[in-house]
């Protein structure tokens, strides 16, 4: 896979302002610093250059010219098949990317490990997060080893691959920002956090003593933040990735927010009836004009795009939990976040 963005002609005309240099690999200039090659057309240098009026090229989004990221689910039974697989939940069509992609920013996947299985994953990502759907096992990177049980996170960064061993059979909801990597055609170089593993219990712990807050009700969610202690401006789990573990308690109505950030939501347990509504704006009463309705399916994932007003529903009569996963992290660091909640005085 090659990286975009790259002057990569193979002109052989001369370049005047260049002194002769000794013959290289046609994508050398890329391991090469501070190596330039001579644009496609022009010996002058001026081959690549581009001039547009400026409403033409102001909002490329606007103008459908880089594709909106769209409202997607992805089924559960992607996850229920008999190999050992990872099934990447793949919109790079949709996205225009020549690279595997969830959002623009991150890849989500399904790691799927049979009985006594093993399976090793690899990413030029500088962050990776594991949830445990299902099962136990444990994961091997470098010379450290780490066990886990459903319901589990663990957050890895940089590590070149992760040999991971199953019990019993055991799915994982994987979750890189490898996209971001390809799309900026770098790879890291330094760790900004360690290896990091939540455990199950103790994150069901601290969402208990959530729910059990006497003002635990007025709170827009019941929802236990993750993060690792070097993160200590976005307060993320880690500086890309941003981790939540929800409860949507039966008859919760979660009052609409948006984003700027893109959300790959799991849903980790849910009985029908459960439901997020999405749309672009908001009424005088607080509630979504037009929503698309995106109904949860236990173990299923779907995409909620960024800047869209979205509000989660159960109607189930059973307690259902979440786990999005965000590029909020750097969204944060770049203070481009933008959350907003409609003003609890409106509506209901
Ligand atoms: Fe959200």
């Amino acid at each position: 896979m090659s990286a975009s963005g790259g002057q990569q002609g193979t002109d052989s005309r001369q370049n005047p302002q260049s002194a002769p240099q000794p013959e290289q690999p046609s994508d050398s200039h890329s391991e090469q610093p501070g190596v330039l090659r001579v644009g496609e057309a022009e010996a002058d240098w001026t081959g690549d250059a581009q001039y547009f009026e400026y409403s033409r090229a102001a909002n490329p989004i606007g103008a459908g010219i880089t594709s909106q990221v769209p409202i997607r689910t992805f089924p559960a039974a992607l996850h229920r098949g008999t190999a050992t697989t990872v099934e990447v939940l793949d919109l790079s069509g949709d996205l225009n990317t020549p690279w595997p992609a969830t959002s623009p920013a991150l890849q989500a996947a399904f790691v799927v490990i049979q009985t006594g299985e093993s399976l090793s994953t690899a990413a030029r990502a500088t962050s990776q997060l594991f949830y445990v759907l299902s099962g136990s096992g444990r994961s091997e990177l470098d010379d450290q080893e780490i066990f886990w049980a459903e319901g589990d996170v663990i957050v890895v960064p940089m590590a070149a691959s992760v040999l991971h061993s199953a019990q019993g059979r055991a799915v994982l909801y994987w979750v890189t920002d490898e996209p971001l990597m390809q799309y900026l055609g770098v790879a890291p170089i330094s760790s900004r956090f360690s290896p990091t593993r939540f455990p199950a219990d103790r994150i069901r712990h601290e969402l208990d003593l959530i729910a059990s807050d006497p003002r635990a009700m007025d709170r827009n969610r019941l929802s236990v933040l993750l993060g690792t202690a070097p993160q200590t401006q976005t307060l993320t789990i880690t500086h890309v990735l941003w981790a939540m573990f929800g409860l949507l308690p039966t008859a919760a109505v979660q009052r609409p927010h948006r984003h700027q950030s893109v959300a790959l939501d799991l849903i980790v347990q849910c009985e029908p009836g459960c439901f997020t509504l999405v749309g672009s704006t908001v009424n005088a009463e607080g509630e979504i004009e037009r929503p698309t309705r995106v109904d949860w399916e236990s173990g299923g994932a779907f995409v909620t795009p960024p800047g869209l007003w979205h509000a989660h529903y159960n109607e189930s009569g059973s307690d259902a939990y979440l786990l999005p996963v965000q590029d909020a992290g750097l969204h944060t660091y770049l203070r481009s976040l933008d959350i907003r909640f409609v003003s609890p005085r409106s509506g209901r």
